[in-house]
Formats: structure tokens, sequence, C-alpha cells
């Protein structure tokens, strides 16, 4: 069912764990499970020359999210950024059918790591030399007086204490 390149990332994921000084976060959540991936981004002369992540998932959730992490590593921000969800389970030898929603886990989190990263570097530059302030995003500032589950990312509802959107996966924490 899984390539022996999809088991050998499983059994020996590559990459794991935290950034304390990351640069960028992404957090996201499949809908289509609920599985997440959290990915830390490092990033110097706008490349990213480290990436962990924390994944609670399936097999092919957790040997995407390695494999990401080996491709990623050295690109651009903006190849990275191109990088396809199809990329990772092609690296891998391809994915069963069923498993293909999977594979979206990895890109998805690595878009929102390089999102948070601009947002924060794109921040510092217009504070100039400021104090060192929370950035805000989409995510953090919802319109005063909105319905804290309305998703900041896609703008539709979601259930009492989600984390996650069901419907595009956004994190819903602030
Ligand atoms: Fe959830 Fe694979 S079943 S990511």
């Amino acid at each position: 069912m899984y390539t022996q390149k999809v088991m050998d990332h499983f059994a020996s994921p590559r990459n794991v764990g935290e950034m304390p000084d990351a640069d960028g976060i992404g957090e996201v959540g499949n809908p289509a499970c609920g599985d997440m991936m959290t990915v830390y981004i490092k990033v110097e002369d706008n490349r990213i020359v480290d990436l962990k992540y924390k994944t609670f998932g399936c097999v092919a959730a957790i040997a995407v999210s390695s494999i990401v992490s080996e491709m990623s590593k050295g690109l651009t921000l903006e190849e990275a950024k191109k990088m396809s969800k199809k990329a990772a389970a092609e690296e891998l030898g391809g994915l069963p059918k069923e498993k293909m929603h999977c594979s979206n886990l990895g890109a998805d989190a690595l878009l929102k790591a390089i999102e948070d990263y601009e947002a924060k570097r794109d921040g510092r530059k217009s504070k100039d030399a400021g104090p060192e302030k929370e950035v805000k995003t989409a995510e953090d500032a919802p319109e005063a007086g909105s319905d804290r589950h309305l998703c900041a990312g896609c703008g539709k509802e979601n259930p009492e204490g989600a984390s996650f959107c069901m419907h595009c996966g956004h994190s819903l924490k602030s």
C-alpha cells in the first residue's frame, strides 16, 4: 500500500522537533480528518536554512512532513511557496489515492510558516528600530465584536472550541 520511501520516512522521520527561536511558525489542521501539523522555519537571506515540525497524523502525514522538511531546506521563500501539494507525494514515490489529502498538510503548514515569517519581517520593517512589539496578523486581529468562531482565513463559522477551521484548516487560536 505504501512505498518503501514512505515507510522509511514514517519509521525515521527527519527533522522532527520544535524550534524555540523560529522565524516563522505555521500550524494547520486537515479538515478531512482533524490531523495537525506545526512547522517551524529559520530564514536567512530569503532562504529556508532550517525547518522542524511536529505532526499528529497518519503514516502518510508523517512521511509527508519528513520529506517536506528535506525538500524545503535551502529553497528561497518564493521556491518554497511554489512547492505543490502533490510534490511531496511524488517525491515519496506516490501515495494511495485515499491518502492524497494527507499531503496537503505539509505544503499548507509550510506556506503558513512563510506567511508568518513575512508578516513579522514586514512588521519589524515598518516599525524600524522601535521597541519589539507583537506583530498583528489577520489571525490575531479579529474585528471588534466579531465572533471568535469565525475563521480569520475564510470567514466561515466553526464549532465552539475548535482549534482549526473545519473549512480551510486555518488556525483559530489567537
Ligand atoms: Fe489525516 Fe492522513 S488521515 S493526514
